[in-house]
């Protein structure tokens, strides 16, 4: 168990009749916004109007980003940060999933650092040393985006995407109202739902080092909520309850209470960036299609891992208890494959999305941390290929 330090400074307003303390939060920073969005989705739930009367009521000024691309693009940050400058925006608020988010997070380090361009950061030509303040309203449980210090962004001239992290990233605030979820599609939901589970699965759970048993336990727990309210919200998307512990579900698997201490790489999201990149696949997806077939291979790899894979099967998704743990994990695999590709309907196949071997090398070299990947158990660029030839 490692020594470990805790500090989440944003602001969390849950539930149905929260929006309206917006106005006193931002007012707090002056008067001029920057409103970022995607590709519409807010407008044809009324959310969009609801926002602006809220701070045109409170005498904001409001300039506007809007069409932020799932996996936002580095040059749509840049456009952002120049509507800033030009302005002399005092806030941001950003109004969707991790996608807007992330790309309003590194705005607001751009417009407070020396650079116009936020690949600066990724290739360390400049640091990040402020962000204007963030407000976030979410529209879609999936990414923790909302209460975490990381923002993910693409470079599409060279099939890049990464994770710039700062203390500076956290929200101020965020809005979550789980009915602003009920319009998100099925396919949506399940990669989300994904992303949820795959941000415990990669980043605390699956160590030879766990976090004391408390945390172990509530991470479990938070799994096990994914597993039953993701089907309900498929089925009834307006059902306020699934609807309210997916997104706080999302919440907590990466706002840093689960991981006390835990520190690795993650393999997945590793793996997946690069997919992502090349092929500008839904992120959830691409995890749910890797996480079955990485288990399969750690397992082969390295016997020490069977127990925890089998504990997790058990505990997470019910497997019988009575079975030794190499039935158990082979049932464990068999289980979550079942769970994302017939229950949540995701298609389970690298090739049902028109990938190929073409880009595998390349990939794998994309998705090393240094020489390897330091996670449930240390993958080398040829593991990576592996993995990825597995997922075909
Ligand atoms: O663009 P609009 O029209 O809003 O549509 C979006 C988009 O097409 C739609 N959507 C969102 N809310 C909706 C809705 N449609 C109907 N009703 C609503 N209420 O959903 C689509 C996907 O949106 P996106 O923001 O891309 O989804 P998500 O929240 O899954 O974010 C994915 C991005 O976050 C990054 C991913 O890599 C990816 O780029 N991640 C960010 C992390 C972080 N900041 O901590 C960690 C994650 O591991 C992840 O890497
Ligand atoms: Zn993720």
């Amino acid at each position: 168990m490692n020594d470990f330090v805790l500090q989440v400074p944003t602001k969390i307003y849950f539930g149905k009749d929260q929006l309206k303390h917006l106005p006193e939060e931002v007012l707090q920073y002056g008067k001029k916004a920057l409103l970022v969005y995607g590709g519409g989705s807010i407008k044809k739930i009324g959310l969009y109007d609801k926002v602006v009367k809220l701070l045109e009521d409170a005498g904001i000024t409001i300039y506007e980003l809007a069409g932020v691309e799932p996996n936002p693009r580095h040059t749509t940050v840049n456009k952002g940060a120049a509507i800033c400058k030009e302005n002399n925006i005092d806030f941001i608020v950003a109004v969707g999933g991790g996608s807007v988010i992330d790309c309003a997070k590194a705005i607001a380090g751009v417009v407070k650092s020396d650079t116009d361009d936020v690949w600066d950061f990724v290739e360390k030509k400049c640091d990040i040393t402020g962000a204007l303040p963030l407000f976030v309203i979410l529209t879609i449980s999936a990414t923790g985006s909302e209460m975490d210090k990381w923002s993910v962004i693409s470079n599409e001239d060279i099939n890049a995407k990464r994770g710039l992290g700062s203390e500076f990233f956290f929200p101020k605030a965020s809005f979550l109202n789980p009915e602003f979820t009920y319009s998100v599609s099925p396919y949506q939901t399940a990669a989300g739902s994904v992303d949820i589970m795959a941000h415990i699965i990669d980043n605390y759970y699956f160590t030879k080092n766990p976090a004391m048993e408390m945390i172990h336990n509530i991470q479990e727990e938070v799994m096990r909520t994914v597993v039953k309210y993701a089907p309900i919200a498929l089925k009834e998307p307006d059902n306020y309850e699934a609807r309210a512990n997916l997104m706080w579900a999302s919440t907590w698997a990466l706002n840093d209470y689960l991981k006390a201490g835990v520190s690795m790489h993650t393999s997945n999201h590793s793996m997946e960036h690069p997919l992502s990149a090349y092929y500008d696949m839904t992120h959830g997806h691409g995890l749910a299609i890797l996480i079955p077939r990485w288990l399969e291979y750690v397992m082969q790899k390295d016997p020490e891992t069977i127990p925890i894979v089998a504990r997790f099967g058990r505990n997470v998704f019910n497997v019988d208890q009575n079975l030794s743990d190499e039935e158990a994990g082979k049932k464990t695999v068999e289980v979550v494959s079942d769970f994302y590709f017939n229950t949540l309907g995701l298609p389970g196949k690298l090739s049902d999305l028109g990938v190929d071997e073409t880009h595998f090398k390349e990939m794998a070299k994309k998705a090393m941390k240094g020489d390897s990947i330091q996670g449930f158990i240390e993958l080398d660029e040829e593991d990576v290929i592996n993995i990825y030839k597995m997922c075909l």
